[in-house]
């Protein structure tokens, strides 16, 4: 290697980058990871999953005293909200955690090259007026809100926000519009409900959460309904203008019509994420995006140019965390000469409301769209949260589990989940699909009592129609 700097030169370090970058080092390839933010972890750390949650979490303490949750159990308490606090735990929490990727650059001796990158030949990058040679370089450059036309996002005065400006809001709104019914606007309206906001949502399309199974797009919406979220769905925003310290949306009706207005103290823009690609020179490496903006790649995260390797939200596929990191590892343990595989059918993804929703596998319209659209070739076993002994005792009796299964072999398509820890919960599911399970497995399986996991038993048992418990 004696003319280049590095084996491996990751460029971006999220979930993603920095996992390559640490697997890279620990089997023993000399590796760099530019970064360009001043902490490490990329948007999940930084900006996403972990404050997301720190506010989730904190703003779920909050509303079980405010609501009513803790009194109906005999603990009484008179909460008061002091946000100060509030957004201190969650800083710290990002302060802990980017920290500890830090930590782990050193202790596996990753260099980082504290910048952003950009390409100026296929095996060579410039960080800072550097440039350095890498014999692979691997594109981990993650993603950015997608901005709506009209609508001008200014975290700084703190009115029209994207969810980095709505994680650090300095007061409760009264009214929060957010645009876009999926996982972001759930997730944070969540949070500012919980903490006293009327919530507004506004959706193009005619559900809320689209790509989830339809059963929990409907319940879902059900359930956020009861908890006071208003719904504005098949409706679009066309304009915003700022007045003073509100904001004044237009709206219209998706398929076109009149138009009408809507006042807001906070607007959340969460219609989705594209790739970061803008500023990386692509040209010079001789690479091209596809139509979406993201770097295409072969089953071995290897893009058109030999050496060049893309993963996580800047190459097709859903925008995840855990997704990522396991690109990373295995893109690294592909460079290395060994067999890294990720296995795209069995990907969960997790919207962390309350209850939590959790789906991993296909969709039954996916399922039977996949089986020529015959609805006798597919199985579907339900069973409710409020039939399982734990959720009930909890008080948590919204949601329910789907299980999907080929009729035929019995095998497990997908599993869907709303209960209070459907995120932990969904582990399970893509543990049994991983390893071919059909519902019969999991309905054998024994299963601890009382959990809310044994609803997952009932639910498969209820494939072939025999569930105890319903
Ligand atoms: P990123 O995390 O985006 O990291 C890319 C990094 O590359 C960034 O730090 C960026 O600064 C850097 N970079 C970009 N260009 C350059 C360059 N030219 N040179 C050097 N560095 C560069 N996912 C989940 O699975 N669970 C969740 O709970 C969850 N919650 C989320 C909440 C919010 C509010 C948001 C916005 C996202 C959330 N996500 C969640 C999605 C998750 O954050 C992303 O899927 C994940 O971060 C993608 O990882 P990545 O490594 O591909 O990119
Ligand atoms: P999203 O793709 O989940 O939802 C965007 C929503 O906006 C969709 O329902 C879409 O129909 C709607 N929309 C699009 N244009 C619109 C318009 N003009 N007017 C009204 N509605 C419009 O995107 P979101 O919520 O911004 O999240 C981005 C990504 O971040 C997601 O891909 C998600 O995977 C990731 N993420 C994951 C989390 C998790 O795993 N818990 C949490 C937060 C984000």
């Amino acid at each position: 290697m004696a003319d280049y700097d590095y084996d491996v030169l990751v460029i971006g370090a999220g979930p993603g980058g920095y996992v390559a970058a640490i697997r890279a080092a620990q089997l023993g390839l000399k590796t760099a990871c530019a970064e360009g933010r001043e902490t490490l972890g990329g948007t999940c750390l930084n900006v996403g999953c972990i404050p997301s949650k720190a506010m989730l979490h904190a703003s779920e303490y909050f509303e079980a005293a405010a609501g009513g949750a803790m009194a109906a159990m005999g603990i009484k308490v008179t909460p008061e909200l002091d946000l100060g606090t509030m957004h201190g735990q969650r800083k710290d929490a990002v302060k802990g955690l980017t920290g500890g990727i830090e930590f782990l650059f050193k202790k596996n001796k990753v260099d980082w090259l504290k910048g952003y990158a950009q390409f100026t030949g296929k095996d060579s990058v410039e960080v800072a007026g550097k440039t350095y040679r890498a014999k692979n370089i691997i594109i981990a450059t993650g993603s950015s809100v997608t901005p709506l036309p009209g609508v001008a996002v200014d975290n700084d005065k703190g009115v029209i926000v994207d969810s980095t400006g709505a994680l650090e809001l300095a007061k409760v709104p009264g009214h929060m519009v957010v645009i876009g019914g999926g996982v972001i606007g759930l997730e944070l309206g969540s949070v500012w409900r919980r903490l006293g906001a009327k919530v507004t949502v506004v959706e193009f399309l005619d559900q809320i959460l689209p790509g989830m199974d339809g059963d929990v797009r409907k319940e879902a919406n059900k359930i956020f309904k009861k908890q006071g979220m208003d719904f504005k769905l098949k409706t679009k925003v066309t304009g915003a203008e700022v007045k003073g310290k509100k904001a004044v949306l237009t709206l219209e009706p998706a398929a076109g019509g009149d138009a009408e207005t809507l006042e807001a103290d906070v607007v959340l823009v969460s219609i989705g994420r594209c790739p970061n690609t803008d500023g990386l020179a692509l040209d010079k490496a001789g690479l091209t995006t596809n139509q979406r903006g993201q770097i295409e790649t072969d089953h071995d995260f290897r893009t058109a140019v030999d050496g060049i390797w893309a993963i996580g939200d800047v190459v097709p596929g859903p925008m995840l965390a855990h997704k990522a990191e396991d690109e990373g590892i295995a893109c690294a343990e592909n460079i290395a000469g060994l067999t890294g595989i990720v296995n795209h059918d069995v990907i969960p993804s997790v919207v962390y409301t309350w209850p939590e929703i959790a789906g991993v596998g296909l969709t039954e319209e996916q399922a039977v769209e996949k089986a020529g659209g015959e609805k006798g070739d597919v199985k579907v076993g339900k069973f409710p949260m409020l039939a399982n002994s734990r959720a009930k005792t909890n008080h948590e009796p919204d949601g329910f589990v789907k299980v999907i299964a080929d009729a035929k072999s019995d095998r497990v398509l997908g599993v869907w989940i709303i209960a209070v820890p459907a995120g932990t919960m969904i582990a399970q599911a893509a543990q049994a699909m991983e390893f071919g399970a059909t519902s019969e497995d999991i309905a054998y399986t024994c299963h601890a009592h009382p959990t809310h996991s044994e609803a997952i038993k009932e639910a498969a048992m209820a494939v072939t129609g025999k569930p105890i418990h319903i």
